[in-house]
């Protein structure tokens, strides 16, 4: 049973199938759905800037019948007066529904899980996770490809910090017989943490540069370089720019690859390709609205609660997160959760 989505792996393979029915469903029959969540209410709480995630959300409540509340930047709430996430979020659970929170720390989403009465969704922890991002993307490979196993997947840019592609990495593991390009600097490359599951039923292949393998791909999934997560702009400057996706490199791709992009971009697709009918990165945005439709309504079909706190699977080792950017480095009173290898909250190493 489906309570929170911290992470998108919270979903049972079942779960995902259901979900996925359920949208596609949304998208042939929204009317049958316009009063699905009447009276409810949507607390979307975002720290960090957003615009498709944040829209979409607010969007996917509407056309279900119920009402958002919530913010943009903390600079109108007490959170500039000092006011600590349990406090924030034992209040919105008394006005709202479900949640909806993004915030520059990594594992606030399953933090904040622990203190909600009403269901938590994580729309993106600073470079960790952003699991309904992740299923916009699946669920755009379904529709678009019509299968989620037997592809030649590129994932191009920041594979450091960039949280979809984290978050996507972890969905994908549970499925098999992909082979995997990833495509960025050494600096860049992608944690090992994210690629130990996948290892096990897929190929990956480690590319320089995007010429090395385009014609092989079935979709490209291109990252934008995640300037604010840097710890220099120096670095950052060293980092940016490096691979452009034009119409000279796609002239060898497949007459059917898939451009992704979670979008906002920067260079990293030139916007010469957006008129390629192989670009569906827009798609990709529009289709994110349905899933979220049926996450929302399959969230709150559920009234009874659970404490992941107490869940057996969050053993206490006593070891301390080392992550500077975990929120259990900002939030006092968090319980000590891990599983004696990482941090329950950021998954970081111990
Ligand atoms: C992404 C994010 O916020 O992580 N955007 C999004 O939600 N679609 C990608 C990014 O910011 O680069």
């Amino acid at each position: 049973m489906l309570y929170n989505l911290v992470d998108f792996n919270d979903l049972t393979i079942t779960e995902w199938e259901e979900l996925c029915e359920l949208a596609f469903d949304i998208l042939s029959n929204p009317e049958k759905y316009s009063e699905k969540c009447k009276g409810k209410i949507l607390a979307a709480l975002f720290y960090e800037p957003s615009t498709r995630t944040k829209f979409s959300f607010q969007t996917a409540m509407i056309k279900l019948g119920g009402s958002v509340i919530g913010f943009s930047g903390t600079e109108e709430i007490s959170v500039s007066k000092g006011e600590s996430l349990k406090d924030t979020i034992k209040i919105v659970s008394n006005y709202a529904d479900v949640t909806v929170i993004r915030h520059e720390k990594e594992g606030v989403a399953f933090a904040a899980s622990l203190y909600s009465d009403i269901p938590v969704i994580n729309a993106g922890d600073g470079g960790h996770l952003h699991p309904t991002q992740t299923m916009t993307d699946l669920f755009a490979i379904k529709k678009l490809k019509g299968r989620v196993t037997n592809l030649n997947i590129g994932i191009c840019g920041d594979l450091l910090y960039g949280r979809t592609v984290h978050s996507l990495l972890k969905a994908l593991s549970l499925y098999s017989e992909n082979n995997f390009y990833f495509i960025s600097t050494p600096e860049l490359s992608v944690p090992e943490y994210f690629t130990h599951e996948l290892k096990k039923g897929n190929t990956i292949k480690i590319c320089n540069i995007i010429e090395e393998c385009i014609e092989n791909l079935d979709i490209i999934y291109m990252t934008r370089i995640q300037k604010e997560r840097f710890a220099s702009d120096e670095e950052y400057e060293r980092q940016k720019s490096v691979y452009i996706l034009d119409k000279e490199k796609l002239e060898k791709a497949k007459s059917d690859l898939t451009i992704l992009h979670p979008l906002p971009r920067n260079d990293e697709i030139a916007t010469e390709v957006d008129d390629d009918a192989r670009a569906q990165y827009f798609k990709q945005a529009e289709l994110g609205l349905y899933i979220r439709m049926a996450l929302l309504i399959k969230l709150l079909e559920n009234t009874s609660r659970i404490s992941v706190a107490t869940s057996p699977a969050t053993v206490n080792s006593n070891k301390k997160c080392k992550n500077d950017k975990c929120v259990t480095k900002v939030e006092t009173g968090l319980p000590n959760i891990n599983n004696g290898i990482v941090c329950s909250y950021c998954e970081t190493l111990l």
